[in-house]
């Protein structure tokens, strides 16, 4: 995510605050910038892109000052243009804010403001807070903050400093972290320790709704209403590169537990509960448009594939829109058939798939709306689509893709609701479902807290050189997607199949060398699946069974259960797979394999 520090004390602030941003480059980005106070006022520089570009235009120029903010955008709300880089500055040019988070009520704001004579120059939820405090500054700089942000609704960490206060910086927490060095006579502020370790290990963690206020003679930290708290001075114990992953020993572990906070800002925003509901203008489909779809196809690769094959499922289930999986690698080369009132959707984590972008454009040549559900702001595929929807699920650095997964099939459920709300489901189904959805992320933290079970089944079968992954109906797909997690990071060779297509063939495999995991949540193929579990242990296989709470059936036909809490049936990949992320992690790390950069792959292949 987007990446803060922030500095004032006797020493320079450019090199450090640079040096900083540098520490936080692995948390994935698209822009950054440098605000100082340099004696003659505030100086504001950014660039899209890489921080070596800003780098170079820094190079050779005067970037003296020992105050000033740093930041590395993670773009949600507009591109990752220089423009919509951070910071962002008031109206008069003397107050420079950087953010990291989102402004809900941000529309309204910056609607009052421009009513009140104010001009942007971004598309960014950021800059409206900036004018905030700088129409709110009447000449003390932390009641100004303070001020604002008793106006702003959403999740916010921010740091601001100001061309009439050269000595003081302000930060402020509410849902994205900002911790305070404290170092010898010199102030650090900064989104993630791991900025500021060289410096200092003495860090004061800020909790929600608090302020700091640092200037040359130390700092202090209050609450947006009261003007002082005692707040204690932690040491740092980890040493940097574990920092680096949030306390996780790997990008891909740290991802499986963001899933929680992912899912949710999947969904944030677009679920009306009211009225049974989904808002997602970013489609672009008004509902004339979109009651002429008479057609889906889902284009996709690897894991991004299998989340299509689930929405295939939500959609002809909900909306009753045929709707057709296409791999891009096969969709781009068969001469596809695309008829009036066809819509592509195409499905990206990374939005610069070759295959899936090359299965786009023949598409679009061949007249399709097209919808992207993609990860990366700005990234190609979501630039070249009709309309679509961010994921907001933050960067994925583990090549094994994870919350990814979640997210996509997240919003393929507000994509199905959206048809399907104009279709055959009713204001209550839609309430059902936007009910369900909106305990997903709690469901998930439920799973996650007992990931020690999964640990130690893994331990059980870590061992095996084949493994098979059974799954019926929406649960198939999860089969696929847990095949593959094992497949590319383990390298166990592991099959995904439909459980009743077993007996066509591969039940020739089993035997009591060889785990058969099978997805069976209590959903309306309950009772088919435990005749597929019967047949299995008929022949001495090994069941590891996916089930949910007093499955007391199953529970006695298989070597092992791990239990997800319910939902409605088409949800239940979103839980269903969080025990299959994990128990491909144990093992691959039971057998020593390189977790976050499995051997001959790559996170994003743009190439053929
Ligand atoms: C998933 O674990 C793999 N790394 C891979 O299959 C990936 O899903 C595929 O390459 C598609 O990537 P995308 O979502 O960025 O288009």
């Amino acid at each position: 995510m987007c990446g803060i520090v922030g500095y004032v004390g006797p020493r320079q602030a450019a090199p450090i605050i640079m040096d900083g941003l540098r520490r936080l480059e692995y948390r994935g980005y698209d822009s950054s910038g440098i605000a100082l106070l340099n004696g003659h006022g505030l100086d504001v520089r950014k660039a899209a892109g890489k921080l070596s570009v800003l780098a170079d235009e820094l190079e050779g120029t005067d970037t003296s000052g020992t105050i000033g903010i740093g930041h590395t955008r993670w773009a949600t709300h507009g591109a990752p243009t220089t423009p919509n880089a951070h910071p962002h500055v008031d109206q008069s040019g003397r107050i420079a804010l950087i953010h990291n988070g989102i402004v809900e009520n941000a529309t309204a704001i910056r609607k009052a403001l421009i009513a009140r004579g104010h001009e942007f120059t971004s598309e960014t939820d950021t800059e409206v807070l900036a004018h905030l405090v700088g129409e709110l500054y009447e000449g003390n700089l932390e009641e100004a903050v303070a001020a604002a942000l008793r106006d702003v609704e959403g999740a916010y960490g921010i740091a601001v400093i100001c061309a009439e206060e050269p000595d003081t910086l302000v930060a402020a927490r509410n849902g994205s972290p900002i911790i305070l060095g404290v170092g010898e006579d010199e102030w650090f502020i900064a989104s993630d320790p791991s900025a500021i370790l060289e410096h200092t290990r003495s860090v004061v963690y800020l909790d929600n709704g608090e302020m700091a206020v640092l200037n040359r003679d130390g700092y202090r930290v209050r609450t947006l209403s009261k003007r002082h708290i005692d707040k204690p001075v932690n040491q740092i114990e980890w040493d940097l590169a574990t920092i680096e992953r949030g306390g996780f020993e790997h990008f891909m572990l740290k991802e499986i537990f963001e899933q929680p906070e992912s899912v949710e800002n999947t969904m944030r925003g677009h679920l009306l509960e009211e009225t049974g509901d989904v808002r997602v203008y970013g489609l672009k489909l008004s509902d004339e448009q979109a009651r002429r779809i008479n057609r889906i196809i889902i284009t996709a690769c690897g894991t991004s594939w299998h989340s299509a094959l689930i929405g295939k499922y939500m959609i002809e289930e909900l909306a009753r829109i045929p709707t057709e999986v296409e791999y891009a690698s096969e969709f781009r080369y068969r001469n596809p058939i695309v008829t009036e009132g066809t819509l592509v959707i195409a499905i990206s984590q990374s939005g610069e798939t070759a295959d899936t972008l090359a299965a786009l454009h023949e598409a679009k040549s061949r007249g399709a709306r097209t919808i992207g559900l993609v990860n990366v702001v700005g990234s190609t595929i979501s630039r070249e689509v009709d309309g679509g929807l961010y994921l907001r699920c933050g960067p994925e650095i583990g090549v094994a893709s994870t919350k990814a997964f979640t997210s996509q099939v997240a919003a393929l459920a507000l994509v199905t609701l959206r048809f399907a709300r104009l279709g055959p489901m009713t204001a209550a189904e839609g309430r059902r479902y936007i009910d369900a959805l909106s305990k997903l992320p709690a469901q998930i933290r439920e799973i996650l807290d007992r990931s020690a079970e999964v640990e130690v089944l893994a331990e059980r079968f870590a061992d095996a050189t084949n493994a098979l992954y059974l799954g019926r109906g929406v649960n198939f797909p999860v089969a696929l997607e847990g095949a593959l997690k094992l497949k590319e990071i383990s390298y166990v060779h592991a099959e995904g199949y439909p459980a009743a297509e077993m007996k066509h063939g591969p039940i020739a495999l089993i035997d009591e060398n060889m785990p058969v995991i099978v997805v069976a949540p209590r959903d309306a193929v309950h009772g088919k699946i435990v005749s597929n579990i019967q047949e299995v242990r008929a022949r001495g296989g090994k069941v590891i069974a996916i089930v949910n709470q007093g499955d007391d059936e199953i529970a006695r036909l298989a070597e092992a259960t791990f239990i997800v809490p319910e939902t409605l049936d088409l949800l239940t990949p979103i839980l269903t797979i969080i025990p299959l992320q994990l128990f491909s992690y144990y093992v691959a790390l039971r057998r020593g394999c390189n977790v976050d950069q499995p051997r001959n792959l790559a996170k994003s292949v743009t190439v053929e």
